[in-house]
């Protein structure tokens, strides 16, 4: 939500700002802008639009300089425009500031602003941060402190970068629960939302934790906690390929990621098996030890939001059948929200790519204060989460560009395939020889993902029959129905298709009321034993006129009748054959956004990190 950039060192910023800016376009793009300290003032270049506008005007109208700050917004106060666009100064241009976040009380503040008779450019809650920072400059002539002092007004959530013209060495950076790091380069550092944006120069990174402030030279990083006292903290080395932030031949990110799934999978599975010579006889996690959790836990709770949550919607059948401990799944937004019952006998996961969603930090910080063992799932070392949770088990999958999650879900569902068996065989709710069954399983999971996007060329032709549809619904029972919410929310984000899930058996609840001749209906059946209870419901649409779709596996004879079309994926175990019956629809929704003109790395109105509610 939303990508801030700083540099400070010797070569021209602007280039710079617009290249780490390139990196950080998945955090939104409906304008951008960058400010850069020239002589003694600062210029602002700022245009609704992708980055590219920005890029363009830059070109032309040169701006020296090697101090600056940039931005690339997701709009939440205000429309995306040329003037709500970021940065935002105050009125006589002296102080210029970039913000990822929220200002929950800018209205008060906006109010006690204008009422000293500050007039205010645009509709955004961010300029309220300019005039806040230049009414305690005012009062200190000291910028450092008026940062300060403007942060202690502010309620909500921040990322900000801040230049002032009278400062032209440094830019002073904050956090409060938007993500923010320092890059530190040789004779220049950066500040970034994201590591991406920085690793081209350099892979030694602070992550600032909550609530603190950096004042960054070209020479050094001075860093701060909130009262001024000076921290001293060890950087971060990055070991990230670059190319794993790069397109690498395939048109798009999402592409790209679908196929990155199987050494995704293997990255994230293969560390954490104990082998006997080729056979896998047990799992560890990164020498972190569960055994407290495992024994004293009477209940789960799986918090977490969008493609992640359906990841936590998936686990809880596998929890349940393995572990047979009881399981609750709520969204993060709401489970932040409901006073819900924790105790100390719960283990709450939460489950997030980034590690920096707001509402997931909201409800790990909940889970915490509530006395519960929190585990954070996530694909970000470093991230929030990470650093909150009690324990951390990480997806190995590499930085996700595209905002749809891909590789991410197929990691998170399985990192909770593994928590799930360690904690049946510590809890003895399956014995050794099906333990090292389920795992070999489990290890044969990533090359069945290889076979599926070996060939793709169904799912293609398909996409091309399909993509004019206006209605897509999907049915699955038990895990299927994760799957099927999962297939939805990638259809509609990257479509624009109007999709929806449904448990098989809801079918004719209600909803068969909207099935015609315009509809199609995927069911997902990977158990077997609901085979005739998902072709029952499949006859019932495709009699009613709907074009249906089976993924299955196995001998999917019994869809013959009802099924205009069939994948089969390769035969998996139960509960694991969901890693591997998604990837058809994943590619299914990026062809038919594809087919349709639609960008799928960039969807409208969406942006990949949420770190505002
Ligand atoms: O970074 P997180 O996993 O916490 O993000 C949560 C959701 O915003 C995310 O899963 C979103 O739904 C997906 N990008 C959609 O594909």
């Amino acid at each position: 939500m939303c990508g801030i950039v700083g540099y400070v060192g010797c070569k021209e910023a602007t280039p710079v700002l617009i290249n780490t800016l390139k990196k950080l376009e998945y955090r939104g793009y409906d304008s951008a802008g960058i400010a850069v300290m020239n002589d003694d003032e600062i210029l602002v270049r700022k245009a609704k639009g992708a980055l590219k506008v920005l890029e363009e005007m830059v070109v032309k109208e040169v701006i020296k300089g090697s101090i600056g700050i940039g931005h690339t917004r997701w709009a939440t106060h205000g429309e995306p425009s040329d003037i709500n666009a970021h940065p935002h100064t105050n009125v006589s241009g002296s102080i210029a500031i970039v913000h990822n976040g929220i200002v929950e009380n800018y209205a008060k503040l906006k109010e006690q602003l204008q009422a000293q008779g500050i007039v205010f450019k645009s509709q955004t809650d961010t300029e309220v941060i300019a005039h806040l920072v230049n009414f305690f400059y005012e009062q200190t002539n000291d910028i450092f402190e008026a940062v300060k002092l403007a942060l202690k007004k502010l309620e909500g959530s921040y990322a900000l970068g801040v230049i002032c013209k009278d400062y032209p060495d440094r830019i002073i950076a904050a956090r409060k629960d938007s993500p923010l790091i320092v890059g530190l380069g040789k004779g220049e550092n950066f500040i970034a939302s994201d590591v991406p944006a920085v690793l081209e120069y350099t892979r030694e990174v602070y992550f600032l934790d909550q609530k603190e402030l950096a004042v960054v030279y070209s020479d050094h990083v001075d860093l701060f906690t909130e009262d001024g006292e000076k921290i001293i903290k060890e950087p971060f080395h990055v070991d990230w390929d670059m190319a794993s932030a790069e397109k690498g031949g395939y048109a798009h990110f999402m592409l790209k990621e679908i196929y990155e799934q199987p050494k995704a999978l293997r990255d994230t599975l293969h560390p954490r098996l104990v082998l006997e010579g080729n056979k896998p006889v047990d799992i560890k996690f990164d020498e972190m030890d569960f055994s407290s959790i495992f024994k004293n836990v009477e209940r789960i709770i799986i918090t977490a939001c969008g493609t992640a949550y359906h990841a936590g919607v998936a686990a809880r059948y596998i929890f349940e059948e393995f572990a047979r401990v009881p399981v609750v799944v709520d969204v993060a937004s709401e489970f932040r929200y409901r006073n819900p019952i924790i105790s100390n006998k719960d283990v709450v996961i939460i489950i997030s790519q980034s590690g920096e969603t707001a509402d997931t930090l909201a409800a790990l910080r909940l889970a915490k204060e509530a006395g519960a063992q929190v585990v954070a799932i996530t694909n970000c070392v470093g991230s929030t989460a990470s650093r909150e949770a009690d324990k951390v088990i990480y997806t190995w999958a590499g930085p996700e560009i595209a905002v749809a999650s891909t590789k991410a879900y197929t990691t998170q569902l399985m990192c909770l395939c593994l928590l799930a068996l360690k904690m049946a065989y510590s809890r003895n709710t399956i014995s050794k020889p099906e333990y090292e069954k389920l795992l070999s399983s489990l290890n044969e999971v990533p090359e069945k993902v290889e076979q599926v996007l070996k060939d793709q060329s169904i799912v293609q032709k398909f996409a091309s029959q399909n993509f004019n549809k206006s209605k897509v619904f999907y049915i699955g029972r038990l895990i299927d129905s994760a799957s099927s919410l999962e297939s939805a929310l990638k259809l509609k984000e990257v479509s624009y298709m109007h999709s929806e899930a449904f448990a098989a058996g809801e079918l004719k609840h209600g909803p068969i009321a909207l099935i015609d001749t315009d509809t199609l209906v995927v069911g997902i059946a990977t158990q077997k034993a609901l085979y005739e209870k998902i072709n029952s419901n499949m006859e019932e649409v495709k009699s009613r006129g709907a074009a249906t779709l089976i993924i299955g596996q196995g001998d999917t004879s019994v869809f013959n009748g009802s099924a205009d079309t069939v994948i089969t994926v390769p035969e998996t175990e139960g509960m694991f054959a969901a890693i591997v019956s998604i990837i058809p629809v994943q590619l299914f929704a990026y062809y038919c956004s594809v087919l349709k003109g639609n960008n799928p790395d960039k969807p409208r109105n969406l942006a990949k990190s949420v770190t505002v509610e």
